[in-house]
C-alpha cells in the first residue's frame, strides 16, 4: 500500500511536535528542576513541639548570607516573630502549623503560601532590597485573623 505523500509528510511533522513537547516538558522538569513539588512531608500536628526542627523554632544562619527560619503559625501569631537577615540574603523557610491552615504572605515578594496544620511547608527566597517585609496570614483562622501579622527586617 502506497501512502499519499501529503499524509506521510503530516505524519511526521505530528510526531516530531510529539516528541519536541515531550523533550522540552522533560528538560524543564528535570534539568531546570520546573516539576512540581512531589516530597510532600508530614508530621503530627498534634505534636509539632516535638517535632525537629519545629521543638526549636528560630532564625539559624546557615552559610555566608544564608539563613533558615524555622516558624510555627498558630491563632494568631507567627514564632519567631522577630527576623532579622542581612541583605542580599538567601533564606529557606520551614514552616507548620501547630492549630488550623494559615496563610504565608510576605508582602514585596512572591511568597504567598498556605501552610496546613500536618505538613511542612518549605519556601526560599532571596532578599535583596533592605527595608521591613510585612508578614501576613492570609487565610482566615478565626477571631484574631486580622492581627496576625509580623515583619522581616533585612538590614
Ligand atoms: Cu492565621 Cu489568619
Amino acid at each position: 500500500m502506497k501512502m499519499h505523500r501529503a499524509e506521510e509528510i503530516w505524519l511526521i511533522v505530528g510526531v516530531a511536535i510529539l516528541v519536541l513537547s515531550m523533550v522540552f516538558t522533560g528538560y524543564q522538569a528535570f534539568a531546570q528542576g520546573m516539576a512540581p513539588p512531589s516530597n510532600t512531608e508530614t508530621l503530627d500536628p498534634q505534636k509539632v513541639d516535638e517535632h525537629a526542627p519545629f521543638d526549636n523554632p528560630g532564625v539559624f544562619e546557615i552559610g555566608e548570607n544564608e539563613y533558615e527560619v524555622v516558624m510555627t503559625l498558630q491563632a494568631f501569631s507567627f514564632t519567631p516573630n522577630e527576623i532579622e537577615i542581612s541583605a542580599g540574603s538567601e533564606v529557606h523557610f520551614t514552616l507548620t502549623s501547630k492549630d488550623v491552615v494559615h496563610g504565608f504572605q510576605v508582602a514585596g515578594t512572591n511568597i504567598n503560601a498556605m501552610v496546613t496544620p500536618g505538613y511542612i511547608q518549605r519556601i526560599s527566597q532571596k532578599f535583596d532590597e533592605p527595608g521591613e517585609y510585612l508578614v501576613l496570614c492570609n487565610e482566615y483562622c478565626g477571631a484574631g485573623h486580622q492581627l496576625m501579622a509580623t515583619t522581616i527586617t533585612v538590614k
